[in-house]
């Protein structure tokens, strides 16, 4: 099968993939540039990304905005023509400033989700940076459109969805997850995992066409195309063929570039998921109630039993914390991951990450994706 080129307005990435953010600390600079350099769109996640810097225990959000700059410079560095964005999630505090940082930093794009980004063009402003909002359901995706329709006059310029199989925070509560289940499909092959019994299967396909119809309306009424890409369990050729034949234009994906060579995790965190089974992957609960998906290690046994995590002083990540309430910090369990202290951490994964039992380089992920 051959693949059409990615594009969005001026932007054009040859090989129709984005490689998904990943914080804390997962997919900075060194593996966006290195995807963007083989021809996909590397994106640089922002989530708490000053995190290795002396000062980001004092300053947390002037140690972010110095290293967003720094982290897209070591991209650029490594791609100087590639497309290289930042994942920016919603959710996290000073989002505005860091979305004006990416900016002024020159990302291609922004790519936004862990809550709705209804007022991401305000933000954006004149500025020529594409700007992609990520959702789950067809709801989600006709609020957005319509909302930045009637307030900004403008449409996104690209749509990821995510479906149930990817690793990070999920935009499902955990009921919807437990519907889609293992026969919805190729793209859902994989167990989710919640531990609980199927009670019942939707195709989660279902919900892409509707996304896809929807997105058709608005671009009739623009009269310009907008790139749909599909997202969550896409781990082999076979998945990116059938992402395409549902009608999308590209794929996103994150968990296969963990185990590659250029990711920037430290080597332990990849040798987790070499050493992973498909019985350790779990659903979990984020302390602030998302739900997410993750290796189930000592750190995550803890938290299962109802055991508090001691935390460090509070680092401002998530607008909806408190941290006098919660079971354990996100930022430090993640930044446990990125360092590799790994029984100390929460382990993000997509639900096939068991499946990967080497390190590989990124071209070879790309080429092994896309072969015919
Ligand atoms: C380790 C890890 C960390 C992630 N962190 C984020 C994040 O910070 N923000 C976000 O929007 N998505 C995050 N994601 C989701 C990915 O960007 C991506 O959309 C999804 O995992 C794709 O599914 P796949 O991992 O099965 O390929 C993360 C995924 C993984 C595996």
């Amino acid at each position: 099968m051959d693949y059409k080129p990615l594009k969005t307005g001026n932007l054009t990435a040859k090989v129709p993939v984005i490689q998904g953010g990943m914080g804390i600390g997962i997919s900075l600079g060194n593996l966006a540039g290195t995807v963007a350099k083989v021809g996909g769109i590397g994106i640089i996640s922002a989530a708490q990304i000053g995190f290795k810097e002396a000062d980001f225990d004092q300053n947390p959000e002037k140690a972010n905005l110095r290293t967003i700059q720094k982290e897209y410079e070591k991209a650029r560095k490594i791609a100087p023509d590639g497309v290289i964005g930042f994942n920016i999630m919603v959710a996290m505090r000073h989002y505005e400033k860091y979305v004006e940082a990416a900016i002024q930093a020159g990302a291609d794009l922004i790519i936004s989700g862990a809550g709705l980004p209804m007022d991401l063009p305000k933000i954006a402003g004149a500025s020529q940076v594409k700007l992609a909002p990520i959702v789950s359901s067809e709801k989600s995706v006709r609020v957005i459109f319509r909302y930045w329709e009637k307030k900004y006059k403008r449409q996104p310029d690209l749509v990821v969805i995510e479906g149930p199989l990817a690793g990070g925070h999920l935009g499902f509560s955990v009921e919807e997850l437990e519907m889609y289940e293992e026969e919805c499909g190729n793209l859902c092959h994989g167990s989710v995992n919640s531990g609980s019994e199927n009670r019942g299967k939707k195709k989660y396909e279902d919900e892409v066409r509707k996304i896809l119809e929807t997105v058709k309306i608005y671009e009739e009424k623009c009269d310009h195309e907008i790139p749909v890409v599909l997202a969550g369990g896409i781990d082999d050729a076979s998945k990116v063929k059938e992402a395409f034949a549902l009608g999308v234009d590209g794929v996103q994906v994150a968990t296969r570039f963990v185990t590659t060579k250029e990711c920037d995790a430290d080597i332990r965190y990849k040798q987790a998921y070499l050493d992973a089974k498909k019985e350790d992957i779990v659903i979990v609960k984020s302390p602030v109630g998302m739900p997410g998906r993750a290796i189930l290690n000592t750190f995550q046994k803890k938290v299962r039993a109802g055991e508090k995590i001691p935390h460090s002083p509070c680092h401002g990540c998530l607008h909806k914390c408190n941290p006098a309430e919660i079971p354990y910090c996100i930022t430090d369990a993640l930044i446990h991951a990125a360092k590799g202290e790994v029984e100390d951490a929460l382990l993000f994964c997509g639900a096939n990450a068991y499946k990967a039992t080497k390190i590989e380089t990124v071209e070879e992920v790309i080429q092994d994706l896309f072969k015919a």
